[in-house]
């Protein structure tokens, strides 16, 4: 169904929007702002006017019923995988063996063997399995998702999987935020130099002159790149338009934090292995530190410091990080569940960190809120009261999603 021009959300029995502007942080983080009995005028996807009911006077192309239930903003997804080939149970079983992630990243497995099966499949195969991916996400209420490629390690897959995402933004209601991660290295050590010249030289060009994606990720680990390469490639990006994100502090602190702050990127993401003086840092920063409770659970690994970044002042936001070898999470309402229960996050804390903040983790500002101005994407739950969204662990919590471009009742 396409989003009509003009529409209009009634009988809202209350609705729930961070307060304030921008992310939030320190003693802002969690405040909302929360009205009874309101509705919601939107034109050409934004936000016109949030009132009491009967306030509307202009009219509307639609009108659709909130029957008293909660509203609201739809969640923002900062970071997945959502493009890949082939699957990852076989490192599953293995890994509730007893093998670790790493090990098996290691021996050629994990993401290795997701590069070998993403590129024996064609732009059409990608996109078909990503669909019903996307669709869940919506289902379970985000409608900004970040998308990253990373299983192509050379430029003709990673740009495949970067067009396969274009197709399913063009096709689909969400709205899709393209990034190009530099995933692994070659595992031949003497072929390493050569092709971090060739990635910044050519992949990054490449890319950028075909406006594949927004931003560029570097993964910063050992089993991955090096504080140095990730910082020759954030520049190489940077010199074509590009922002930047790391996957930091994922296993090891080996510096991804202290180089992300220092670059000043958007995110880093993931943090389980940072401590007091990467949490320092961050407070001190702009760059948003995401966390991904799908990869605390899925994984088994120590949680992010959370509440220590939380307190400490830094900008906090929670993603699926849907993947198939970390975290198989297709729902960013199941995501917040788990940030209250594995990191102690009020359920306003995750409501927060699961919209204005995950906006900012991309840069956007007029994402994550119901304000005129905002950007018009809705959650309206199946509950009266809007704390479903971070109790429910499975369960409809989710009537409909709204995204600027369609609603869909679930
Ligand atoms: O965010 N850590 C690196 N990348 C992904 C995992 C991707 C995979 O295992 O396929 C992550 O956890
Ligand atoms: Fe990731």
């Amino acid at each position: 169904m396409t989003y009509p021009a003009h529409l209009l959300v009634r009988n809202i029995g209350t609705l729930v929007s961070p307060a304030g502007a921008g992310a939030q942080r320190g003693a802002d983080f969690g405040r909302l702002d929360v009205r009874h009995d309101v509705e919601v005028a939107v034109r050409q996807g934004e936000v016109v006017h949030v009132g009491p009911a009967g306030s509307w006077r202009d009219g509307a192309d639609r009108t659709i019923d909130a029957a008293g239930r909660a509203m609201l903003p739809a969640l923002v997804d900062p970071h997945t995988h959502l493009v890949w080939g082939g699957d990852r149970l076989d490192d599953f079983e293995a890994r509730v063996r007893g093998e670790s992630y790493e090990a098996i990243l290691a021996r050629g497995g994990g993401i290795r063997h997701t590069m070998r099966e993403t590129a024996i499949r064609d732009e059409d195969e990608l996109v078909a399995t990503a669909l019903p991916r996307l669709e869940a996400m919506v289902r379970a209420g985000a409608a900004t998702i970040e998308c990253k490629s990373g299983y192509g390690g050379d430029v003709d897959v990673e740009r495949r999987q970067l067009r396969a995402v274009r197709r399913l933004a063009a096709a689909h209601r969400a709205e899709l935020v393209p990034t190009m991660l530099f995933h692994v290295p070659p595992g031949d050590a003497a072929l390493r130099a050569g092709w971090l010249e060739h990635a910044c030289r050519d992949f990054i060009p490449a890319i950028a002159a075909e406006s594949l994606a927004i931003d560029i990720d570097v993964f910063v680990e050992r089993e991955a790149f090096t504080v140095d390469e990730a910082r020759a490639l954030v520049t190489a990006a940077r010199a074509h338009g590009l922002g930047a994100h790391l996957h930091a502090d994922q296993f090891h602190a080996i510096g991804g934090v202290e180089l992300g702050v220092e670059l000043g990127v958007h995110s880093v993401d993931h943090l389980e292995a940072s401590g007091a003086a990467q949490v320092a840092a961050l407070a001190a920063s702009r760059t948003v530190a995401v966390v991904l409770p799908g990869v605390t659970l899925h994984l088994g690994l120590p949680p992010a410091p959370v509440r220590a970044l939380v307190d400490a002042g830094a900008i906090v936001a929670i993603g699926t990080d849907c993947n198939p070898g970390s975290s198989p999470l297709f729902s960013m309402q199941l995501a917040m569940a788990l940030a209250v229960r594995l990191y102690r996050l009020t359920p306003a804390e995750a409501l927060v960190a699961a919209t204005v903040n995950a906006a900012a983790a991309l840069g956007f500002s007029r994402t994550g809120r119901i304000v005129e101005g905002a950007v018009a994407q809705f959650v309206i739950l199946e509950s009266r009261d809007w704390r479903d969204v971070a109790y429910a662990l499975g369960g409809d919590v989710i009537a409909s999603t709204l995204t600027r471009t369609a609603v869909s009742d679930s």
